[in-house]
C-alpha cells in the first residue's frame, strides 16, 4: 500500500508541543504502515510574517491529503477571530468537514469535577453539525457605530445540511460498539424554525433506523444532565453553536480540556483531527500541558484511516497513562508533557 499522506499543522502556543508527542506515539504504533508527514506552516507566525491565514493554494494542498492533524491556532498578538475564522473555520468549511465528532469518554483513574461520576457513567459522542448554523457567517451591520446600530447574525439550517448530520449520527448510534440511542439536543421551544427542521428530520430518518431509540433534550437541560446523569447519553446530534458549547462542558466531565479530542470529518473527503483545548498561551514552552487530547486526536485519525490496530494501541496507551497521572490539568499532571507521551508509548503494546 502507498504511504498515507498526513498533513501536520502544528499551529500556535502549545500546539507544537502536543503535536510532537502525538507524532512520537505515531512512530511507536505505526508498525509497517507508512505515513508521509506533510508539514504546513500555518498559524500566527506565518500570519504575522506574511499576512496569510489559509491561502487558497494551501487549501488545495490540504484537499489532496489522506488526513490532517492540527495542534491549535490562536495567539494573543493576533486580533481574536482572525485565525479562528480565516484559518480554522475556512479549513472546516472549505474541506466540507460537516461532522464535528467529539467523543466524551471518562478514562480510568481520571478525577473530574463531578466526584459522584464513576468510570462507566461518561461514554458518549457528540455529533456537532460543523458546516452551517450560526457559524455560516450570515448577517451584517446596519448603521454601525451609531446609537441605532443593528447587528444581525443568522442561523442557516439547510435541509441537506441537517439531513446529512442526522444521518451520520444515526449510523454511528446503530453500530455494535454503541448503545443504540440518539438524542437530539436543541432548543425547539424557542428556536421554532431551526429546531423544527432538526426534529422533523430525526423523526423521518428514525424509520430507517428502527434499532436506534431516539430522544430529545433541550440544550439547557442537557447541561444539567451532563452533570447529573451523563449515562443517559450515547450519541448526541446537535447544531454547530450548541455543539461548541456543550462539548466544552463535555470535556470537563471527562477530566479537562487536556484530554478532549475531536475530528472534523468529511466522510467523502479529507478529515482534520485536533485537541479541542486551544493554544494555552500561558503554558507555552513550559512542558506542563497535557498532550493526551492531541494523542486522542491521533487515535481518531488512525481509526478514520482504517488503521484499527494502531488506533487500538494508542487507546491502550492513553488508558495506561491516565491510570498513572495525578490530574489531567496543565501543571498538575505529576509528569511533564513529554513524560506523558512516554507513558502512552510504554502502554501502547
Ligand atoms: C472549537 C472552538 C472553535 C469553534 C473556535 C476556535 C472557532 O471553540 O473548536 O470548539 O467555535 O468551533
Ligand atoms: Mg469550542
Amino acid at each position: 500500500m502507498t504511504d498515507r499522506r498526513v498533513g501536520v499543522i502544528r499551529g500556535d502556543g502549545t500546539g507544537p508541543e502536543v503535536v510532537g508527542e502525538a507524532l512520537k506515539v505515531l512512530d511507536a504504533v505505526r508498525g509497517d504502515a507508512g505515513f508521509d508527514l506533510v508539514e504546513f506552516d500555518l498559524g500566527a507566525e506565518r500570519y504575522l510574517r506574511t499576512g496569510d491565514t489559509l491561502p487558497d493554494d494551501e487549501l488545495e494542498r490540504l484537499r489532496e491529503l489522506d488526513a490532517i492533524l492540527l495542534g491549535a491556532v490562536g495567539d494573543p498578538r493576533v486580533k481574536p477571530g482572525v485565525l479562528e475564522r480565516d484559518l480554522l473555520l475556512k479549513a472546516r468549511f472549505g474541506l466540507d468537514q460537516y461532522v464535528n465528532l467529539r467523543p466524551v469518554v471518562r478514562y480510568p483513574g481520571v478525577q473530574t469535577l463531578v466526584p459522584s461520576h464513576g468510570e462507566g457513567d461518561v461514554d458518549m459522542v457528540v455529533v456537532r453539525e460543523n458546516s452551517e448554523g450560526l457559524y455560516a457567517g450570515a448577517g451584517g451591520f446596519q448603521r454601525k457605530g451609531t446609537e441605532h446600530e443593528v447587528a444581525v447574525q443568522e442561523s442557516i439550517n439547510t435541509r441537506h445540511g441537517v439531513e446529512r448530520i442526522v444521518r451520520y449520527a444515526f449510523e454511528l448510534a446503530r453500530r455494535s460498539d454503541r448503545r443504540h440511542k440518539l438524542t437530539l439536543v436543541h432548543k425547539t421551544n424557542v428556536l421554532a424554525f431551526a429546531g423544527d427542521l432538526y426534529q422533523r428530520v430525526v423523526d423521518e430518518l428514525s424509520a430507517e433506523f428502527p434499532e436506534v431509540e431516539t430522544d430529545y433534550v433541550h440544550v439547557d437541560a442537557a447541561c444539567i444532565y451532563f452533570l447529573d446523569s451523563p449515562s443517559r447519553f450515547d450519541v448526541i446530534v446537535t447544531d454547530n453553536m450548541f455543539g461548541d458549547i456543550i462539548t466544552d462542558l463535555g470535556a470537563m466531565i471527562q477530566g479537562g480540556m487536556g484530554i478532549a479530542a475531536g475530528g472534523n470529518i468529511n466522510p467523502d473527503g479529507v478529515s482534520m483531527f485536533e485537541p479541542i483545548g486551544g493554544t494555552a498561551p500561558s503554558e507555552t514552552g513550559k512542558g506542563t500541558i497535557n498532550p493526551l487530547a492531541a494523542i486522542g486526536a491521533l487515535e481518531m485519525l488512525l481509526r478514520q484511516l482504517g488503521e484499527t490496530d494502531a488506533a487500538d494501541r494508542v487507546g491502550r496507551g492513553i488508558r495506561a497513562a491516565t491510570q498513572q497521572m495525578k490530574s489531567m490539568r496543565a501543571g498538575e499532571m505529576g509528569f511533564s508533557t513529554t513524560e506523558v507521551g512516554d507513558l502512552v508509548v510504554e502502554g501502547a503494546e
